[in-house]
């Protein structure tokens, strides 16, 4: 069983909502996508909508993973540079494997198809994304061929006296 990844999928509400809670589940179950446990849909819908402003306006595109019963089960955000100097390489965003699929392959397919979609992007040449600390994260890139290029010690409180690293991560692609 594999996922069936999407680049620029149709914005139905059924694929708005099924993003909103993989980024909700994923979130409760402790994975570092922007927020700490507990949070509602609510709590995650207005960074969902941020993104989506962003796909409208050309900004980001969305790597959607489908599971085998129909159900959004992984994304990725492509989002282009607006810095004239920074063009030639592209943000990832909001990595995610529902928790009922990780540890199956599916994140390392999700980060697969998302470097063959920037290969696929005129003068996109490296992909770069951050990661929080003390997750183990940092291995997971690696083992997709990222580099560790910056580390920004204690950067992110995810509680008090818990601070993380922000740890950035490079795939050159030429
Ligand atoms: C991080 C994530 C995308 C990985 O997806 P996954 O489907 O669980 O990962 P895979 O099964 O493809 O694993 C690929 C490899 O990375 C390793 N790996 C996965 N998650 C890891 C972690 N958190 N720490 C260390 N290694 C990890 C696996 O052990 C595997 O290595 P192996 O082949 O040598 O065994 C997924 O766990 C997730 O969505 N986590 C919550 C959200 C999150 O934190 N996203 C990162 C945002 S920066």
């Amino acid at each position: 069983m594999s996922l069936t990844f999407t680049l620029d999928p149709p914005i139905t509400p059924a694929l708005r909502d099924g993003v909103l809670e993989l980024w909700t589940d994923v979130s409760n179950a402790g994975g570092s996508v922007g927020f700490v446990p507990p949070v509602t849909r609510e709590d995650i819908r207005p960074e969902l909508v941020k993104h989506m402003v962003a796909m409208a306006e050309g900004r980001t595109r969305l790597l959607v993973g489908h599971d085998a019963e129909g159900r959004v089960a992984a994304t990725a955000f492509l989002t282009f540079n607006t810095h004239r100097l920074m063009t030639h390489w592209l943000w990832l965003y909001t990595v995610m494997v529902h928790p009922r699929h990780q540890g199956k392959g599916y994140g390392r397919d999700l980060l697969a198809a998302a470097e063959r979609a920037a290969r696929g992007i005129d003068g996109i040449e490296a992909i770069r994304l951050t990661c929080r600390g003390g997750l183990g994260l940092e291995r997971f890139y690696a083992s997709c061929g990222y580099k560790e290029v910056g580390r920004v010690p204690d950067a992110i409180r995810v509680a008090p006296g818990d601070d993380r690293d922000d740890i950035t991560m490079l795939l050159p692609l030429t």
